[in-house]
């Protein structure tokens, strides 16, 4: 759970969150080392842009994305981390209230790979209980510098009960597909949520969904 010292460092929401447009919000975080391609990785999907300069990330930023899912508008405030160490402490404060995580590894660097363990655990410490998470080795378009093999990626996410999922920001390989899965993993279990929620206190099911994380109790995604 998260310190007290953290809840007085959690930010006062973005100032989009005012659009009430939509038929829910999720928040989104996307985590992983530094130079993984967490940035490019939100930049192809909210801009379809990318660009091989690496400028690492201070702090914290995010980007708001409204898509169209199982009939709702959903608008997904997306936050991008700064994967280096030193930010660590700004970076946590943002876990908590998050539905789901897009934990980062680049399939050309080790240590990011090793890393994913640690993030795992900076998840379970300090975000909702349920959050969902999708793993995704990132650069898969770099096959000839390859360092983790696929199964490896696949052993590790079945591990920690992950979805998983190769990507590449450059070439646009399944960037629009890890967001879906999430989006849709994230309504299944909200509807699951409801539908408890509608047998206990039927005039306050529909309470939350814009403002409280829905009940996650595990992963179902059929991408
Ligand atoms: P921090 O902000 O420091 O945490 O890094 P980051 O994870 O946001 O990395 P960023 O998106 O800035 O990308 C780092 C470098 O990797 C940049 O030079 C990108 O152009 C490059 N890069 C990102 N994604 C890909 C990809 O899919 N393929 C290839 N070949 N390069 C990529
Ligand atoms: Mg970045």
């Amino acid at each position: 759970m998260a310190s007290n010292e953290l809840r007085l460092q959690q930010p006062p929401p973005p100032k989009d969150a005012a659009d009430q447009n939509f038929d829910y919000m999720f928040k989104l975080l996307i985590i992983g080392n530094s130079s993984v391609g967490k940035t490019s990785f939100l930049f192809r999907y909210a801009d379809d842009s990318f660009t091989s300069a690496f400028i690492s990330t201070v702090g914290i930023d995010f980007k708001v994305k409204t898509v169209f899912r199982n009939d709702k508008r959903i608008k997904l405030q997306i936050w991008d981390t700064a994967g280096q160490e030193r930010y660590r402490t700004i970076t946590t404060a943002y876990y908590r209230g998050a539905m789901g995580f897009l934990l980062m590894y680049d399939i050309t660097n080790q240590e990011s790979f090793n890393a994913v363990q640690d993030w795992a655990t900076q998840i379970k410490q300090y975000s909702w209980d349920n959050a969902q998470v999708i793993l995704i080795g990132n650069k898969c378009d770099m096959e000839d510098d390859r360092l983790i093999p696929t199964e490896d990626g696949q052993r590790i996410a079945e591990d920690l009960g992950f979805q998983f999922f190769e990507a590449s920001a450059k070439d646009n390989i399944n960037v629009k597909q890890v967001f879906e899965c999430l989006v849709d993993v994230i309504c299944d279990k909200m509807n699951e949520s409801m539908e408890a929620d509608l047998n206990v206190a039927p005039n306050h099911r529909n309470q939350g969904l814009k403002d409280s994380p829905p009940s996650i109790n595990k992963s179902n995604c059929a991408c």
